[in-house]
């Protein structure tokens, strides 16, 4: 069985954007983003919404696995987590990302669409769009797959088989895919996508094999159903030609899907007590929101990362240094070492741990590491250094912050600063020239934050 380390080994997945509509706040919320983004903006605008919005997303993947029967009760019901309590909305997240594996890159992007019906979590629709090198997409619905693609490209292959062989064989889903440029994939083998991915992994040892079979299920259930099998010979040949190559990179945009799902850390309130508990670790990847399983998480990785023992050499000094101990009952604890003097747990600030945490998310290459209220228990010399890691990694960065000392950090395109429109809704805003706001502030003397915070913004 493959897991997330296995499945990400060579695959690179960058998120460049995120949408979101009838999430609380969120009614159609749009961002496009960079290697980081801190979120701003005044109390009740959206800032944790936006965060919690990835939560959802990430808890797809507990309700596909069983683990979770319905994840709205997170917000204690629908009510709470659909804009304005209206039961009757669908919530939709989405996101925008490339995917490369070994020589083939593509552009992708990911919808979900989620509701509650009958007191039940359902997954209504997915959506795999595939915007470059060709376009197509994959509509995933409960009982039916459906192949949209542009007409030009299927002419592209269409120019090698005569329009009378065409004709002869009657084919009833090529009639269709010159006409609507949709097909239907009836009595798909698997409802969704996501879980296809999960199903795989489940299986497969590493991520050749894993892409290799989604590749030949997914062309399996749409060749089956274009009845190639009962094609001429030639159109046969064609379509196998043009499947393979629509397939492939429906396939990497699932698996990039997933990626995201799984590897994206969210941190809310850290359970700082449940990490000072010695614990018999279990074999954990990703660290879970409330970083409680932090210990579990290190034992599985092994070795302390380099990344995390350098971070805490550069807040506490040189010759500190952090290990994974055992008590005499056999539990894993984490020690830090301050000069001469041991911190056990007890002793150890809050700090610490939540930059262990940050720093171990980037060593993991998180797709996206999200944080509400970085600024907690983190000094800023030590922010300031997280900012800086983030920005010269491969992961995506969001978080948000009240705290001036956060933001005087930032430069000027790194920020997003939310507000509520007439209705209510949360609309993102970035500064449209940031580079001259730079030399502004230079010229007035004033710093960052009393820019943005004392009106400087309008
Ligand atoms: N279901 C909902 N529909 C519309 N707005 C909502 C919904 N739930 C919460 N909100 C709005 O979101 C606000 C809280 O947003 P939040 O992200 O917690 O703000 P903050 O920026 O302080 O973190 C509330 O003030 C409320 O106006
Ligand atoms: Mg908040």
């Amino acid at each position: 069985m493959a897991d997330i380390d296995e499945v990400m080994k060579g695959i690179e997945v960058k998120v460049k954007k995120l949408r979101v509509r009838n999430f609380k706040s969120l009614k159609d919320f749009e961002l496009d983003l960079q290697r980081l983004n801190v979120i701003i903006g005044p109390n009740g605008s959206g800032k944790t919404n936006s965060i919690e919005a990835l939560k959802l997303f990430k808890m797809v993947l507990d309700y596909l696995r069983g683990e979770e029967i319905n994840p709205f009760l997170e917000w204690w019901g629908y009510k709470n987590a659909v804009w304005k309590g209206d039961e009757n909305l669908p919530i939709t997240i989405d996101f925008e990302y490339s995917v490369t594996y070994k020589d083939k890159s593509v552009d992708s992007s990911y919808e979900i669409t989620v509701a509650e019906s009958d007191k039940e979590f359902k997954i209504l629709e997915e959506r795999i769009s595939i915007l470059s090198p060709l376009e197509v997409t994959l509509l995933a619905r409960s009982d039916l797959w459906k192949l949209i693609l542009k007409r030009e490209l299927l002419e592209k292959y269409y120019t090698k088989v005569s329009e009378e062989e065409i004709i002869k064989l009657r084919l009833e889903v090529l009639d269709k895919l010159k006409a609507n440029q949709e097909v239907e994939i009836k009595e798909s083998p698997h409802r969704y996508l996501m879980k296809l991915v999960l199903d795989m992994i489940k299986i497969m040892a590493d991520t050749e094999s894993v892409v290799g079979f989604m590749h030949d299920n997914i062309c399996d259930s749409i060749s089956e159903s274009l009845g190639l099998d009962a094609m001429g010979y030639h159109l046969s040949i064609v379509l196998d030609d043009l499947l393979d190559d629509l397939v492939y990179p429906i396939t990497l945009g699932a698996v990039g899907a997933y990626i995201i799902a799984e590897g994206t850390i969210i941190l809310g309130r850290i359970e700082y007590k449940a990490i000072r508990e010695p614990i018999h670790p279990k074999r954990e990847l990703i660290i879970s929101g409330d970083g409680s399983n932090l210990i579990s998480v290190l034992s599985s990785v092994g070795e302390i990362p380099e990344r995390v023992v350098n971070s805490i050499k550069y807040v506490f000094g040189m010759d500190s240094n952090v290990r994974l101990e055992t008590t005499s009952d056999g539990r894993a604890y984490l020690k830090f070492y301050d000069g001469k003097s041991e911190l056990n747990p007890p002793s150890v600030p809050d700090g610490l741990y939540k930059l262990v945490i940050l720093e171990l998310a980037l060593e993991r290459n998180a797709p996206i590491i999200a944080c509400d209220e970085i600024e907690n228990s983190l000094h800023a010399r030590t922010i300031r250094y997280v900012i800086d890691e983030i920005r010269n990694s491969s992961s995506v960065g969001i978080f948000a912050t009240h705290s001036p000392a956060v933001i005087d950090i930032l430069r000027p395109e790194e920020v997003v600063i939310l507000e509520k429109d007439q209705e209510g809704a949360t609309k993102p805003h970035r500064f449209e020239k940031p580079a001259e706001i730079s030399a502004k502030l230079n010229k007035l003397g004033v710093t960052f934050s009393e820019y943005i915070l004392y009106g400087g913004y309008a």
